[in-house]
């Protein structure tokens, strides 16, 4: 399958149409990005790291009953999926507060939320992502109650696979978010998940193992994307190839 038309450049990936009028090409690239694009950053490898994880991630929740928009990786930093209609609505699931929760609500950092919490907030970078409610999402046509149950219900479920397969890697899924859209009028987990999306502790130590240490200039961004993958099985491809 080649790439087409680019249908839409993101912070971090590029999406593109291909013959298959019902598939698109992910390009995922090395382009980071935090505090609503104001700081931005090339970081080797990432897109190749998170294209391979994300991959694999995606393949676990299928193997799950989760049903998802990814057909197969095609290159070190493309997959191939779904085209689906997104739903601009990200779904966030918190097991141990950290980030926004710790800004917004003055919790401490760290405390484990039982039961895990779920918040939506409204795909719209120029608002910076505002969080909504379910009201909100029904009144001003987002989303249907409907869909909204359907999406908690998935957010959940990946949940409860995928903070066991983080624990068997000694790691702490801290929070994670995720995009769903419709495809042949089901709804199905789209977008990706990866280490940029998600926070992970070590399960030992508690240090971060994710998209904080860009944030907070740790350092070791993709060292601990790769560790991250390691823990989980995923091997990652030596050099970076050209598609
Ligand atoms: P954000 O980081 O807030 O998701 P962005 O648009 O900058 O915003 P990128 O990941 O760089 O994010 O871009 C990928 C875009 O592709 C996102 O807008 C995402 O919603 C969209 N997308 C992901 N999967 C699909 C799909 N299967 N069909 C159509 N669009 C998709
Ligand atoms: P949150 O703590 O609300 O955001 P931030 O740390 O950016 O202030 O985010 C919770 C988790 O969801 C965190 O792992 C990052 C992820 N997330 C995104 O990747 N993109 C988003 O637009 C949002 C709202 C959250």
């Amino acid at each position: 399958m080649k790439k087409r038309q680019e249908l839409y450049a993101g912070k971090a990936k590029s999406v593109y149409t291909t013959d298959a009028p019902d598939r698109l090409i992910l390009e995922f690239r090395d382009d980071t990005s935090a505090f609503d694009g104001k700081r931005k950053e090339a970081l080797e490898r990432k897109g190749m790291v998170n294209n391979v994880f994300n991959a694999f991630i995606m393949e676990r929740l299928e193997d799950a009953g989760i049903p998802t928009h990814f057909d197969k990786r095609l290159s070190d930093t493309e997959s191939l999926v779904k085209k689906m209609d997104m739903i601009p609505v990200e779904c966030v699931v918190r097991n141990i507060a950290a980030g926004g929760l710790v800004k917004r609500l003055g919790v401490e950092e760290g405390a484990t939320l039982e039961p895990p919490t779920f918040e939506l907030f409204l795909k719209d970078d120029e608002r910076g992502d505002p969080m909504i409610n379910e009201s909100l999402a029904e009144t001003f046509g987002w989303a249907t109650p409907e869909q909204l149950g359907e999406m908690k219900a998935l957010t959940f479920k990946v949940n409860r696979v995928l903070k066991q397969l983080f624990a068997e890697g000694e790691m702490l899924l801290v929070d994670y978010k995720l995009e769903f859209g419709l495809y042949d009028g089901r709804i199905i987990l789209g977008d990706e998940f990866s280490p940029d999306g998600c926070r992970l502790w070590d399960a030992n130590t508690r240090e971060k193992m994710d998209k904080d240490r860009f944030r907070q200039g740790l350092g070791g961004v993709i060292e601990a994307y790769e560790e991250v993958g390691r823990r989980l099985g995923v091997v990652f491809p030596e050099g970076q190839s050209t598609p």
